[in-house]
């Protein structure tokens, strides 16, 4: 079973993204990278805000999501609304779950800033598992996240 060494991960994304000011080549790498690191991750992908209140699909892996998810659908949506990291340990229990994959069980999304603070998408990993994540990974995941985007 694999499991994701964030310390890793770190070292391999900053290689791999430096120089790289570009928001979807960014998003594509660190997805790819991260999908394939741990078998919890059974979706892995940005929604970018693209518009008011507005999330469309960017880089992701995994089957396919829903295009478009306004800030007040789901969990997505909530991440992007409030700008919290949003822990789900059972999507079933979340109202106005989003369900594209009917075998997601659980899910993490944290929301993604520029180093200026604006918003400019958020980070959804979903997993067919039940209570797949939890503070450590939003830990880690958000450390990812600011190194990865707080320097555009
Ligand atoms: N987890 C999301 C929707 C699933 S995706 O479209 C892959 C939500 O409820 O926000």
């Amino acid at each position: 079973m694999a499991r994701i060494k964030y310390s890793e991960i770190l070292k391999t994304l900053a290689a791999l993204t430096e120089g790289e000011s570009d928001e979807v080549a960014l998003m594509a790498t660190m997805v790819c990278e991260l999908h394939h690191a741990d078998d919890r991750f059974d979706w892995t992908g940005f929604y970018r805000v693209t518009g008011p209140e507005m999330l469309k699909i960017g880089p992701y892996q995994g089957g396919h999501g829903c295009l478009t998810i306004p800030f007040s659908r789901g969990v997505c949506g909530a991440a992007a609304r409030t700008g919290e990291v949003q822990l789900v340990a059972d999507v079933d229990a979340f109202p106005g779950h989003i369900a594209c994959a009917s075998s997601t069980r659980s899910e993490i999304v944290l929301p993604v800033r520029r180093g200026d603070g604006t918003l400019i998408g958020v980070l959804d990993i979903d997993s067919d598992q039940p209570a797949a994540f939890d503070a450590e990974d939003a830990r880690a995941l958000s450390g990812l996240l600011a190194q990865v985007f707080g320097k555009l």
